[in-house]
């Protein structure tokens, strides 16, 4: 393991330490963050940078499945009771320059982080030795997801085209919102706004909560946050995409984002719906690997070089 990690050290050479975080978050269960997770560390690896995948999803570790690895029984779990430091449970793939971190593999029982512990890993993840660390995470708005969310230099939304998927995209996004205010209100101007905000629920199902107009009259709450969030914005994905008007639904949920919850959210592009990917998981083989030409590759690749910077780009895919 040691080697392994003095090789992904050579393509940092001699930069100064400054490891990208990546979060992977969805509010809905199954709808392709560790598919996405796997693609975008597949990509960059592929671009010449080292990567470090981290399986944090609780309720349903599967990275290795996903790249066609065997489960290491060196496991975040060992981080989490002290055994071994983060960086030490860094295991190598097969694929140069991609390592990965296993989730809890080995535990029957439900497993939960406390906000502590996030809070204590954030900067652990900051550290490890690799250009980017993807961090692939379970499902829904905890509030130990929440904020590991905010600590993210790039934040990845993952949506459906599915109503199901939809909603509860919006309700992780205005869990977000709450959140990042939280640490910007008094408790009670918080405990106000949150009861307010379930009034409005029980009357109207349809429409998002209009955080804009709720903060022009509020007070106890600095909202000059949401400019600090713009700089490094939710990036909405829509996975699965089947047609044209799925690839645009990404396009009129930026702007309800923009009406309501006055949150400027990126819209990182939609991919295609492809039966391929889930057969190649079947034959343990990613599909960016057994097919690294195809528009689905092209899709990653295109999203990987938006987000860094022009003087990274050092090799082609
Ligand atoms: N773009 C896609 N096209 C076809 N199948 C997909 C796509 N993205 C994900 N899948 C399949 O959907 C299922 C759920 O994906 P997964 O990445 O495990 O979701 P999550 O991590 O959000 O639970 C898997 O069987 C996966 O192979
Ligand atoms: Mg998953």
């Amino acid at each position: 393991m040691d080697q392994a990690v003095l090789d992904f050290k050579t393509s940092r050479e001699n930069k100064e330490q400054d490891t990208k975080l990546w979060v992977v978050a969805s509010g809905k269960g199954g709808v392709g963050k560790t598919f996405v997770s796997t693609s975008l560390g597949i990509t960059l690896s592929k671009l010449g940078h080292s990567v470090a995948i981290v399986d944090l999803d609780l309720s349903g570790s599967n990275v290795h499945t996903v790249l066609g690895l065997s489960p290491s029984h060196m496991n975040i779990r060992h981080y989490f009771e002290g055994a071994k430091t983060l960086q030490e449970l860094v295991i190598p793939t097969p694929f140069p320059h991609l390592s990965y971190v296993q989730g809890f593999w080995d535990s029957w029982t439900p497993t939960d982080f406390s906000y502590t512990q996030i809070q204590n890993l954030i900067p652990e993840l900051k550290k490890l030795r690799a250009d980017y660390v993807i961090v692939d995470m379970g499902a829904g708005a905890l509030e130990a997801h929440l904020e590991l969310f905010k600590a993210a230099d790039e934040k990845f939304l993952i949506t459906t085209p599915e109503p199901t998927s939809i909603e509860k995209t919006y309700r992780f996004i205005e869990s977000f919102v709450c959140h990042s205010l939280k640490a910007n209100a008094t408790p009670d101007a918080y405990g106000s706004m949150i009861s307010t905000l379930r009034n409005h629920r029980q009357r109207t199902l349809a429409k998002p909560f209009s955080f804009r107009s709720y903060l022009k009259d509020a007070s106890g709450i600095h909202c000059d946050f949401f400019e600090a969030l713009s700089s490094t914005p939710v990036r909405l994905i829509v996975n699965s995409s089947r047609n044209q008007a799925n690839e645009e639904l990404g396009f009129s949920m930026k702007s309800v984002c923009n009406k309501y919850y006055d949150l400027g959210i990126d819209y990182a592009g939609s991919i295609d719906y492809d039966n391929a990917v889930w057969q190649s998981v079947r034959v343990r083989e990613h599909v960016l690997v057994a097919q690294p030409f195809t528009p689905l590759a092209g899709q990653f690749l295109a999203t990987c070089k938006q987000l860094i910077a022009p003087e990274e780009l050092r090799a082609v895919v």
